[in-house]
């Protein structure tokens, strides 16, 4: 392992500096919040944040993309626990329908001698001492499931004292509305929630970290490509990691590897609706208003968009935390805006 492995990291030694952010998790935690939310833009380094933590404290990490139904999440926490089973074994032994025997784990979610996910939950906090559950990309879940995941955070939060639920998610905005805190008809309206923003790297850092990497790969590049690639990705990790690494397995030729983010983001983009497409075109042209969106898309494609309709597109790029104030997160986007079609 090193900086310019292409996966999230785990270990604290493989991490570049996130003192800050791993500091607020830990005060988080330890100060007893039922809810702390990790929001932060794509490939900014949220998911290896967590799991580095994760490796200090005890609980669970579960990557909630792909996940439809109740089962799916059994079968992945499951999975997680058995992962770190001799740590957490503690936490399990003596629950009704959980079965532990080595290194294996065996938990019966429904019929006879059973345990709920809320019932399992309460047992664990019994235990004493705190667990944490971390619920990554948690607004990639849809209903029902997503009620049922919001009505089981809000029993714990009023419940169980020793539980701290950490939600993580790229796309800040659905992340918000998934927990409804500004929502009365949410369960967990009103709750008070401790938030970690985890941020960009600035210029000096971008380099520090660019150059720690080559240097751990015993490569050292001209210093107007660590110039241009620290320019262009614009202090986002995951870009300066794929960066490191294709240029590292020789890829010489900054252009090419700037090309390969970028057709990484157009493949990104284009699961977006046309008309989202059309609103991403006009910002990446320099529209800095909601009139000029309108009259961009009008004149290039001959289209005038209702007004609700345009406000509520704009508004879904924001949730997704593409776009913010007419502007792109991540310049990388903003040139596969322009070659979107
Ligand atoms: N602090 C760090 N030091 C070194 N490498 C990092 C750091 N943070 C992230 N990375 C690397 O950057 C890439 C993206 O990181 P990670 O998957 O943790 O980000 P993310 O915010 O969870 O991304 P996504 O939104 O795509 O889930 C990975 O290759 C990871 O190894
Ligand atoms: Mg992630």
């Amino acid at each position: 392992m090193g900086l310019f492995d292409l996966r999230p990291k785990s270990r604290r030694e493989d991490l570049f500096d996130r003192e800050r952010e791993l500091s607020e998790l830990y005060r988080g935690v330890e100060r007893g919040y039922p809810v702390v939310i990790v929001l932060g833009v794509r490939r900014i380094g949220k998911t290896s944040i967590l799991r580095v933590f994760l490796n200090e404290v005890d609980g669970v990490y579960i990557d909630m993309r792909g996940i439809v139904r109740r089962s799916d999440l059994e079968v992945r926490l499951t999975d997680s626990l058995t992962s770190s089973l001799g740590r957490l074994r503690r936490f399990l032994e003596g629950i009704r329908g959980v079965e532990i025997s080595g290194l294996s784990l065996e938990i019966r979610w429904r019929g006879r001698d059973s345990v709920s996910l809320a019932g399992l939950l309460t047992e664990v906090n019994r235990k004493g001492g705190r667990f944490v559950v971390v619920l990554d990309e948690v607004q990639s879940v849809r209903p029902p499931l997503s009620a049922e995941l919001r009505n089981l955070i809000a029993y714990t939060y009023d419940n169980l004292e020793n539980i701290t639920f950490i939600l993580a998610g790229s796309e800040v905005g659905l992340l918000r509305d998934f927990l409804g805190y500004e929502e009365p008809k949410s369960p967990l309206y009103g709750r008070a929630v401790y938030e970690v923003v985890v941020e960009r790297f600035s210029k000096e850092e971008s380099r520090e970290f660019l150059m720690r990497g080559f240097r751990e790969e015993g490569v050292s590049p001209p210093p107007e490509v660590i110039d241009e690639a620290i320019n262009f990705f614009d202090g986002i990790v995951g870009w300066l990691v794929l960066f490191g690494r294709r240029y590292v397995d020789g890829f010489r030729d900054v252009g090419i590897v700037k090309n390969m983010a970028v057709e990484l983001a157009v493949e990104e983009l284009s699961k977006l609706s046309p008309r989202e497409r059309m609103v991403l075109k006009a910002v990446a042209s320099g529209c800095k208003s909601w009139s000029q969106v309108r009259r961009f898309i009008t004149e290039k494609y001959g289209l005038t968009i209702p007004n609700a309709t345009l406000t509520r597109l704009i508004n879904k790029l924001e949730k997704l935390s593409i776009i913010k104030n007419y502007d792109f997160q991540d310049p990388v986007y903003r040139e596969a805006a322009k070659k979107i079609t």
